[in-house]
């Protein structure tokens, strides 16, 4: 029986192809559909819209449900259409006719909103700290290893000496440029779109700005309209730091993979966190880093996909917008999981000393001697044609030693300033 319902039921292929992974989906949405409820029947009570008795009853109600899906005990149940449908028809089911009442001044349209902000903004905070233990494991191998050094490349080329103070530094920061991202998403999560009822507001005197306090929600989607709005804009922040953070992700793999293998060498991991192959009995791939590879290029396709879903939407709620979660929902999940794994894989990663003496990277420290040939003296293209020229004729012999002291070279990386700099991000996530 559908809410909606008045005697007739929907076709059952209908029903399929309309509710599609919902009942699924909306598992994650009820502890928060909840609280969104609870908040509505607090205000409506004070409203005069429910009686004192009546609030408690719904309101005991709720917590009965809340404790039933913590304890894994809630279902929404073939033929109930979702999340929110299911828990009016358990409260009514508890407590008769005063159930029935839960539902005055507001939509399913403003309560999916109101609880997936509440979803997205608990999501991106479990995002942050995996993100940010993630960022504390690369500042700390950066500080381990920052007297090893390795080439740095451009062009694939080798070019000037790097480290692993760097590389692993670089990575810890790109994370906090992605942290500016996800804080931008919660910001716009942290708005409160209830009371927008089906996206037009209501003729019943709801106090917006006290569900805005029951629920923690720093501000109000003031206007309704733009509340509704806020369906689809909401997880196009949501993805778009999502996608940042794969792509830091996803290029700190590729790093791996190619410095994993024999030809560079710089690095390696036990063999136990490595895979095999079914014919060549030497094998230890990284298939860790290639998994996390590929799953990151895909999240970062998550932008483009939501884009596509509701670029050429009529303004006001369209059932379209249901899809998002299915785009979004795995994706959180799929991050999450490629941020523990690459922090577990760098809690072993073995770092390899001395590349540098190798003399295929002599080449590394040609500007190193220009350098030094500049502080004696010499214009700096003079310099740079001596050594050019020394070069050519083969006879340049590197001196392999380096002394960089400016604000985030190899040696003076700033990982304390860098520290700080998150810190600061992750204290306006609240
Ligand atoms: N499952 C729906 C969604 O996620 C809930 C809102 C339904 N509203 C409606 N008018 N059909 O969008």
């Amino acid at each position: 029986m559908k809410l909606w319902s008045k005697g007739l039921e929907p076709d059952k292929m209908i029903e399929d192809f309309t509710v599609g992974r919902d009942r699924d989906l909306d598992l994650l949405l009820a502890k928060y559909d909840v609280q969104g409820s609870k908040a509505h029947i607090k205000m409506l009570s004070e409203i005069g819209l429910l009686k004192a008795d009546e609030w408690e009853k719904l309101d005991r109600g709720l917590d009965e449900i809340a404790k039933d899906i913590e304890n894994g005990k809630f279902a929404i149940e073939p033929g109930v259409e979702d999340v929110h449908s299911q828990v009016e028809f358990l409260l009514t089911q508890k407590l008769g006719d005063v159930g029935k009442k839960i539902h005055s001044g507001r939509s399913r349209n403003d309560q999916v909103l109101v609880d997936l902000k509440l979803f997205f903004r608990a999501e991106l905070k479990e995002i942050a700290a995996a993100v940010n233990k993630l960022f504390v494991t690369l500042q700390k191998l950066s500080e381990e290893h920052k007297d090893k050094l390795m080439p740095g490349y451009t062009h694939l080329q080798i070019a000037m000496p790097s480290s692993f103070g760097l590389w692993f530094g670089a990575y810890a920061e790109a994370l906090i440029d992605d942290m500016q991202m996800l804080l931008g998403a919660y910001r716009i999560a942290d708005q409160n779109p209830l009371g927008s009822a089906a996206g037009y507001g209501s003729s019943f005197p709801l106090n917006r700005k006290r569900t805005t306090e029951l629920l923690g929600f720093s501000t109000l989607h003031y206007n309704v309209v733009a509340a509704q709005m806020s369906r689809g804009k909401t997880e196009r922040a949501v993805a778009m730091a999502i996608s940042s953070i794969a792509s830091t992700l996803g290029r700190f793999a590729m790093d791996v993979c190619l410095w994993n293998c024999q030809n560079f060498n710089f690095i390696t991991f036990p063999a136990e966190l490595t895979t095999g192959s079914s014919i060549m009995p030497h094998k230890k791939n990284p298939d860790v880093f290639e998994i996390m590879r590929g799953k990151c290029n895909i999240l970062q396709s998550l932008p483009n996909e939501v884009a596509l879903l509701t670029v050429n939407l009529p303004l006001g709620y369209n059932r379209d917008l249901q899809l998002l979660k299915d785009l979004l929902f795995p994706a959180c999940t799929e991050l999450r999981r490629c941020l523990e794994i690459c922090d577990f894989m760098l809690a072993n990663i073995i770092v390899r000393d001395n590349l540098l003496d190798d003399p295929k990277y002599d080449y590394l420290f040609t500007v190193e001697e220009v350098n030094r040939l500049v502080l004696e003296g010499m214009p700096f293209r003079d310099a740079y044609r001596k050594v050019g020229m020394e070069v050519e004729r083969g006879e340049y012999r590197p001196v392999k030693s380096v002394a960089h002291t400016h604000e985030g070279s190899i040696g003076n990386l700033c990982n304390a300033e860098i520290s700080f700099k998150m810190q600061k991000l992750l204290d306006q996530l609240g």
